[in-house]
């Protein structure tokens, strides 16, 4: 099977030298970065949008994997393509129209994900798995890092897996993704781990590595 794909969040980091960052988690082993956008509507909480990604994305080649927690997503699709993000991921519950979200994410050239709350069921995906690149189950409540672990949600993940079955759609979790979860999602199906508390701990370079490494492990 193919290595999996650690995803840091930069949620978790410094914001005020968000540069110093992702360069930082990239050097340290990142294989993408983790853009959690939250609008206060959507979710609980307000973080950046894209002229915030934008200033950042010279810093790095790596996969910009964008988290739309924003509603409406549609009317901000194109400044978040414009701004360089690489796949962008809108939330199910967001919107009416998914299947119109996904079409006009990728008709931006981009890759499109879909995410699903941990109340949310997987079969909302079922009509629309020729236009996905992407599934992200949520295993925490969006809004906030370093919360715990909704294992309820490894079931759907089991159930994401065969929906999907030989399709090349990955499927990530997000949220309290720690060593000692890391393997319960993995070994459900999915392929893209994103991590913010347990990546960021410890605040320098060196530590990200070992964060990284240790998830890696597990
Ligand atoms: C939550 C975000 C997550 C969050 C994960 O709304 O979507 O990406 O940063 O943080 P941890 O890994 O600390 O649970
Ligand atoms: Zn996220």
């Amino acid at each position: 099977t193919a290595k999996t794909i650690i995803a840091p969040s930069v949620l978790s980091c410094d914001f005020s030298r968000l540069g110093d960052e992702v360069e930082a988690v990239a050097r340290a082993g990142a294989d993408w970065i983790h853009l959690d956008v939250m609008d206060g509507h959507f979710v609980p909480n307000i973080t950046f949008g894209p002229p915030v990604i934008k200033t950042i994305r010279d810093r790095t080649d790596k996969v910009f994997d964008c988290h739309l927690m924003i509603a409406p997503a549609d009317p901000y699709l194109a400044a978040f393509a414009d701004a360089g993000c690489d796949i962008i991921t809108v939330h199910a519950e967001a919107g009416p129209h998914l299947d119109r979200s996904l079409q006009a994410i990728r008709s931006l050239g981009k890759k499109a994900g879909v995410s699903l709350n941990p109340s949310t069921p997987e079969s909302v995906i079922e009509y629309v798995l020729d236009r996905l690149d992407l599934v992200l189950l949520m295993t925490v409540n969006p809004g906030f890092g370093g919360q715990a672990f909704i294992s309820a949600v490894l079931d759907k993940v089991r159930r994401v897996k065969a929906l999907v079955g030989q399709r090349p759609i990955d499927i990530e979790i997000d949220g309290g993704v720690t060593p000692e979860t890391a393997p319960l999602v993995t070994a459900a199906g999915a392929n893209v781990l994103v991590a913010g508390s347990a990546v960021f701990k410890g605040g320098i370079e060196a530590a990200y590595r070992a964060n990284i490494g240790a998830i890696r492990q597990a």
